[in-house]
């Protein structure tokens, strides 16, 4: 039920995701999960895919949606906007929801709002012919903008409309419904498809990139925070650990680049009398840029412990 992100081609048919051709609809930001679980048993003849960056969101929307028996919903963690570039094939949305999106009140934070022109125009190409966006919230400001935004585009039909009732279920909705606030609703259809189809901003490799090195690793006596920068992205190894088999050095290392986040493990384990680095398959990660650099960080930084390249596959 979980999608990781080592599993996606760009883009991925979503019948190879759910295992049967239906209509697709995704949940962005599903929160607990509650809607999600809900939506899903009432429409058993639609694939529903769900989005979220928090990981303790996903934790409880899993719960839920295992323990109500589901088959027809997938789950991914991670930013909305890597999953409907990068993932999701032209037209192949037939319905999206938003349901009290963050709205990021401060002018400083207006540009991480999830609803502005880009995404849409994005959008435009990932639905359907007749697709639409349907949107809940309680923010009136974001609400306004939101709409502004689409109106930008020239590319929807734009309803401002009761919310469904079932929009009013979520924990946020009751939230603010027991705080007697207005709740809005705007159904965005898609009238027209921007030119621009907006291919895959993230680069994929089919194989993971790794190094050999000489030399004798490092005893690991005291390790800083390393940080590499790279057009696009950045990759932070944040912690080195010796494996328990005293042999080999484990990194944990974040890498960002454009809306994907991903943490992996690199390991440098001695093989063949030499020492090989590579990005071990735990997580199911995906391989990048950013991973590639992640090899390229860690291999430099053994040199600087005294270590000499041997062969680089990076
Ligand atoms: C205010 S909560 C609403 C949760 C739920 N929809 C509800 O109504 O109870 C907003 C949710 O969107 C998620 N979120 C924010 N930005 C996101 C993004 N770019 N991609 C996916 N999820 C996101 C947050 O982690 C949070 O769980």
């Amino acid at each position: 039920m979980i999608l990781r992100t080592g599993q996606f081609t760009f883009p991925t048919p979503p019948a190879q995701l759910f295992g049967r051709e239906a209509p697709l609809m995704l949940e962005i930001g599903f929160g607990d999960g509650g809607f999600l679980t809900d939506w899903a048993a009432r429409h058993p003849d639609w694939n529903v895919l769900g989005v979220e960056i928090s990981p303790g969101s996903m934790r409880r929307a899993f719960g839920r949606v295992r323990r109500a028996g589901l088959t027809n919903v997938r789950l991914y963690l991670g930013q909305a906007r890597f999953l409907v570039r990068n993932v999701l094939p032209l037209r192949s949305l037939s319905l999206v929801y938003v349901n009290f999106p963050d709205p990021w009140p401060k002018k400083r934070h207006q540009e991480r709002r999830l609803l502005q022109a880009p995404f849409f125009e994005l959008l435009s190409t990932r639905l359907a012919d007749g697709g639409a966006l349907r949107l809940t919230t309680d923010d009136a400001p974001y609400f306004s903008f939101a709409l502004e935004e689409a109106e930008k585009t020239g590319l929807y039909r734009i309803e401002v409309t009761e919310p469904p009732p079932e929009t009013l279920q979520t924990k946020y909705a009751r939230k603010w419904q027991a705080q007697q606030k207005p709740i809005y609703h705007a159904v965005f259809t898609k009238q027209a498809e921007a030119s621009d189809p907006f291919p895959p901003s993230i680069e994929r490799y089919d194989v993971m990139h790794h190094a050999l090195l000489e030399g004798t690793l490092p005893a690991l006596e005291r390790f800083e925070k390393l940080v590499h920068a790279f057009r696009g992205g950045h990759v932070i190894v944040l912690e080195a650990y010796r494996t328990l088999d005293g042999t080999g050095l484990l990194f944990l290392v974040r890498i960002e680049e454009e809306d994907l986040t991903q943490e992996v493990l690199v390991e440098a384990r001695p093989k063949d009398g030499k020492v090989l680095v590579r990005v071990l398959p735990f997580g199911l990660p995906l391989s990048t840029r950013g991973t590639r650099e992640a090899i390229r960080c860690l291999t430099e930084w053994l040199e600087t412990q005294g270590m000499r390249l041997a062969e680089a596959f990076f």
